[in-house]
């Protein structure tokens, strides 16, 4: 399958020609300590490492790129580790969705602008999955992905700890005085202990899962845990075979198809994804010239059962059961006469070739077709009169009693506000209010913050209530769960319809019809809307006036208008 020629290698252009710049590159590869004969007529592979040692979820990664190195040299190439920025779930203030889309511009000019033939990316923590892939389809060369991999289970006082999910659960039982300070700090210390990512099935095994049924990872990478020895070896692997896809020259665009990033949906669906997703799956095929729509989801969502019992939608593993239990690989067995098998992916193989022999060893953990977890995919999308561009819901993860809802809103038009009343003993509420809060979109928060999943007020939780109906423009952590609805599209800082929503406005939710309504006339709401005056732009400088001004709302993936491939010509190659 060779197609390519060292003389046609990208990289040749900066190091072949016998002229003065050729010359320089040469000499100052010399300078790092290279023969040419290590980096001459040979695929030069970047290695795009996004470690930091504020990264907790690729705490592993400055080890395992040497893997990576050892494999590529054993294929007969050249590989360089370039950092890359770390966006981290845990500590990116205010929010690490903020930042994707300077990662994806990152990756994008950094291949665009060295001598690199095949790019490695070595990401898992939440928005690092997207970023990198995002920026690498744009920039067009070979490519495959290597996922951080889940950390191990969490563990506390016997009890098995789910990232995220528990923090809540412990959060609100500690709220509701249940347990002590002794048992808080025991699950402080349990619930994270080793490096990888949060080993639920939250955005970054969603999102890690979704690039290995796109087929840009090793067939079934990511679910091996980060601390496996497997991972070390798989990420040898990638390292081989990067090397061989810049000689075969697969190209990302001939993988990342409508088919691939249908796939890729269907899986996620699969898997109870984190609702995280539908952002990020819609600015990837974006990206790659597809347009995978809101309604495109809410079809497979409808047709798609959930099989991976993994919290939080699943109801009892974590993704360490998940792997023991055959993976992705098996889960995707399951429902292979829905995917499009002919798909190419990294392996220069189809996906159905990929899942030849793939086995569940317990059909507890990945359900078959005839017993799901949920009969429907995990996710749902609304329209209506206050989200006439959508909004997305997670129906696994909440309570049926909201799936057809009235109630009384209840409006905070910031964080600091909302957080203030769910404190507050005596706020006067019922079990049926509908709590919202807006301004917390793209633009609002801003950069769409994790805010979705608003605490339950202490009034309500006193009466031993755990859930209740919750909209926002905000995104929610994919480990949350609860009867939220997300993604309110146009958002209301912009001045969609949330934005002229009061407090005591009869809000209906129907779920079974996909309507999401405010009990308000026309002619009130074109009231309001006259009245209502926009808010002043977030940013006055830097990456976040950039990111105001171009960010696209969430039915659009939340890219910048500029980065996607309607908008113009991409660069081409550097002049050298
Ligand atoms: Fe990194 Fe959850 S904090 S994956
Ligand atoms: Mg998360």
């Amino acid at each position: 399958m060779t197609k390519k020629t060292p003389q046609d290698l990208r990289s040749a252009r900066w190091f072949a020609p016998d002229d003065l710049r050729s010359f320089g590159h040469r000499s100052r590869m010399m300078q790092l300590g290279y023969a040419e004969e290590d980096f001459r007529d040979k695929p030069v592979i970047g290695i795009l490492n996004t470690w930091s040692e504020l990264n907790t979820c690729h705490a592993h990664f400055r080890e395992r790129v040497q893997d990576v190195k050892r494999g590529v040299a054993q294929a007969g190439g050249f590989g360089v580790e370039l950092p890359s920025l770390s966006v981290d779930e845990s500590f990116t203030k205010p929010t690490s969705m903020l930042y994707r889309n300077m990662l994806a511009m990152e990756t994008e000019e950094m291949i665009r602008s060295h001598p690199l033939d095949g790019v490695v990316l070595m990401g898992g923590c939440d928005k690092t999955t997207p970023g990198l892939v995002m920026g690498a389809i744009s920039a067009g060369v070979p490519m495959i992905y290597l996922p951080a991999g889940p950390m191990l289970r969490g563990n506390y006082a016997g009890k098995i700890l789910g990232s995220g999910s528990d923090a809540w659960k412990y959060w609100d039982e500690r709220r509701a005085g249940n347990i002590s300070d002794e048992e808080w700090l025991g699950v402080q210390g349990g619930i994270a202990r080793s490096a990888g990512t949060c080993m639920t099935m939250g955005t970054a095994s969603t999102m890690t899962a979704i690039a290995d049924a796109m087929g840009i990872t090793l067939p079934g990478a990511s679910s091996i845990p980060a601390v496996d020895a497997n991972h070390l070896r798989m990420s040898a692997s990638c390292g081989r075979r990067i090397v061989e896809m810049v000689w075969e020259d697969l190209t990302p665009d001939q993988i990342i198809t409508e088919g691939a990033c249908r796939n890729a949906a269907i899986v996620a669906m699969a898997t109870g994804c984190s609702t995280n997703a539908v952002v990020h799956l819609i600015a990837m095929a974006r990206r790659a010239g597809v347009d995978l729509t809101l309604d495109d989801l809410d079809a497979l969502g409808r047709t798609t059962p959930l099989l991976a019992n993994v919290r939080p939608s699943g109801k009892d593993y974590l993704m360490e059961d998940f792997y023991y239990a055959g993976g992705l690989r098996a889960l995707m067995k399951q429902i292979e006469d829905r995917l499009d098998t002919s798909a190419l992916t990294v392996t220069g193989k189809t996906m159905g070739e990929n899942l030849a022999g793939a086995e569940v060893y317990n059909d507890d953990v990945i359900r078959p077709l005839d017993n799901p977890v949920y009969h429907e995919g995990s996710l749902a999308v609304l329209r209506g009169n206050l989200c006439p561009d959508g909004a997305v819901i997670k129906p696994a993860a909440c309570d049926p009693k909201y799936y057809q809802h009235e109630g009384p809103a209840l409006v905070f038009d910031s964080y600091p506000e909302m957080k203030a009343a769910v404190d507050d003993e005596d706020l006067e509420i019922t079990p049926d209010t509908v709590m919202v809060l807006r301004n917390a979109g793209p633009q609002g928060g801003p950069g769409f913050p994790e805010w979705g999943m608003l605490p339950i007020p202490k009034a309500l939780i006193k009466q031993g209530y755990r859930d209740m109906l919750r909209i926002s423009d905000a995104r929610m952590s994919g480990t949350s769960y609860g009867a939220c609805v997300l993604h309110v599209a146009p958002e209301s800082y912009v001045g969609g319809p949330l934005a002229f929503l009061k407090t005591g406005d009869i809000v209906r939710l129907d779920l079974e019809g996909r309507r999401l309504d405010m009990l308000v006339s026309d002619e009130e709401l074109a009231a309001r809307r006259a009245a209502w005056k926009a808010p002043e732009r977030r940013f006055e400088r830097g990456y976040g006036y950039m990111f105001s001004k171009h960010v696209t709302q969430a039915d659009k993936g939340c890219d910048f208008d500029f980065l996607q491939s309607d908008f113009g010509a991409t660069a081409g190659e550097p002049d050298i």
